[in-house]
């Protein structure tokens, strides 16, 4: 078959893929959580600001699970909560991406916004090739390929093929900057660093070091994924940070957290050439069960002047879940913005306006019962902050969902615990995230159909799954001992 003859046939089938699709019939899609047409979605990529509206691309496979072919995905929205879908935005049809457009990153420019991208490919016998490649676009509907593709052919000595998921973005001097997930030759994970005048010839300046790490990241599990080094301001707006985000496949640490098949998380630190001084230590950034190969928005800031990231609500190689039986599967996350406290990144979540307004229900004083959320009634899609003081040991279940079908997140003054043992996909069942006593507890749950978003004191724990409560709604508060409820807002998205 001839290539043109070969473009249309995987854009036309990846269409007819999605016309055909049931999935928003089913009562697990989400309302204001991106999720795929049709097929899987796995990470976000090339999310960018243009003209005030926000573009999420994504890792989309039209005909999962019968074949196996990533393409990039496209959706829009002016507020980060409605999206629409746009269509196809890169087919995996070149000779450098046949076995898929694997992820990376936007870069605006002021004529076009520039996506950089993996090209994946697989011969007869498995072995893989990896091609960094470059998507450019002026008006976001249609996108070009570059005829300088692949800009970077396979790995620098040392490394493998294990090298994908650029970001690019400007060194405020004039060039360019690109950081790479690879694998070194001795299979330990690493970011590489490169530079260009263009953002079409790359020289490689090497390897992101950790000065000051004690060598704690020389051999810190076997690839990391998809980098986004990003610039955060402290919260007070004081100072700003440089922060290595990254899923790290294959690491072991001791204690809590680190639950899921691959970590996720970041390092706090100061950017000076290739060197991320000042990070010692890698902190996990969402304790939840779904939750992989975040990214920050390019161009985009939250209302503190922190960049705003979304996520994957996913793990590899955990796509059996009931909605498949709809033809989909995953979810990306809401938007996060991210800020500096106390040397930890802190996420607060941003969703645009509602149907209905915000409904504030306390202070009020609980004591041994179930209270019942009459605002949030049969609620399937809604945002709840409540603001408790815990009295001695009591405790607060926030149950969503019916007596049959439930997600439990219990409040204590020494932690959380979540239970999604009573939905449709329980895997794992219970976690928990232990936290120093206090008695003043703030919680934020984001939940939309089969996703929840669990905020803790103002952003400091963030907790992501999916909770396919299939078609059951509501929310109970069950209080254990004596509790002052002292603010109870509640907003709906049905
Ligand atoms: C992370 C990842 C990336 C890769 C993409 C392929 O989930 O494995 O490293 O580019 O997914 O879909």
């Amino acid at each position: 078959m001839a290539e043109e003859e070969v473009q249309a046939d995987l854009r036309q089938q990846a269409e007819a893929a999605i016309a055909a699709s049931n999935a928003a019939h089913d009562p697990d899609y989400p309302v204001f959580h991106l999720a795929p047409p049709v097929g899987r979605l796995n990470d976000p990529n090339g999310l960018v600001l243009r003209d005030g509206e926000y573009h999420a691309f994504y890792q989309f496979s039209p005909f999962h699970p019968h074949r196996k072919l990533v393409y990039w995905g496209h959706a829009s929205s002016t507020d980060l909560t409605r999206w629409r879908q746009r269509g196809i935005a890169v087919v995996p049809d070149s000779w450098y991406d046949r076995n898929g457009a694997y992820s990376g990153s936007a870069l605006p420019l002021p004529d076009e916004v520039r996506f950089y991208y993996t090209g994946n490919v697989k011969d007869g016998s498995g072995r893989r090739e990896s091609y960094q490649c470059l998507v450019t676009s002026a008006d976001l509907e249609s996108f070009t390929k570059v005829d300088a593709n692949p800009l970077l052919w396979g790995p620098p000595p040392g490394y493998t093929a294990h090298i994908r998921d650029p970001q690019v973005w400007a060194d405020g001097r004039g060039g360019l900057r690109m950081c790479l997930g690879a694998q070194r030759d001795d299979l330990t994970g690493c970011v590489l660093l490169y530079r260009s005048p263009d953002g079409l010839d790359w020289t490689l300046e090497g390897e992101l070091t950790f000065p000051d790490a004690a060598g704690r990241f020389d051999a810190f599990g076997y690839m990391w994924e998809c980098p986004n080094l990003v610039r955060v301001p402290d919260v007070d707006g004081e100072r700003l940070h440089d922060v290595l985000i990254m899923s790290p496949q294959g690491i072991d640490v001791p204690g809590e957290g680190f639950e899921n098949i691959f970590a996720c998380g970041y390092m706090i630190g100061e950017l000076s050439d290739t060197a991320l001084r000042g990070a010692q230590e890698f902190h996990e950034l969402d304790r939840g069960f779904e939750f992989y190969a975040p990214q920050t928005i390019a161009g985009a800031t939250g209302p503190h002047g922190g960049p705003l990231l979304l996520a994957w609500v996913g793990n590899a190689s955990e796509d059996d879940q009931p909605s498949i039986q709809h033809g989909w599967v995953h979810t990306l996350s809401v938007a996060r913005e991210l800020l500096v406290r106390d040397g930890r990144l802190i996420q607060r979540p941003l969703l645009g306006a509602s149907t209905d307004a915000e409904v504030p229900l306390g202070p009020i004083h609980l004591a041994d019962q179930v209270f019942l959320l009459d605002a949030l009634a049969g609620a399937r899609s809604f945002r709840l902050r409540v603001r408790l003081q815990l009295h001695g040991e009591a405790t607060c279940r926030v149950r969503l969902g019916s007596s049959e079908r439930y997600v439990d997140i219990t409040l204590a003054p020494d932690g959380l615990e979540v239970d999604r043992s009573a939905t449709a996909y329980p895997h794992g069942e219970r976690r928990r995230v232990s936290l120093e006593t206090r008695d003043e507890v703030e919680i934020e749950v984001i939940h939309d159909r089969s996703v929840t978003e669990i905020f803790l004191d103002d952003g400091a724990v963030a907790f992501s799954q999916r909770s396919y409560l299939q078609g059951a709604g509501g929310v109970a508060l069950q209080v254990s001992g004596s509790v002052e409820v002292q603010v109870l807002q509640a907003r709906r998205f049905d």
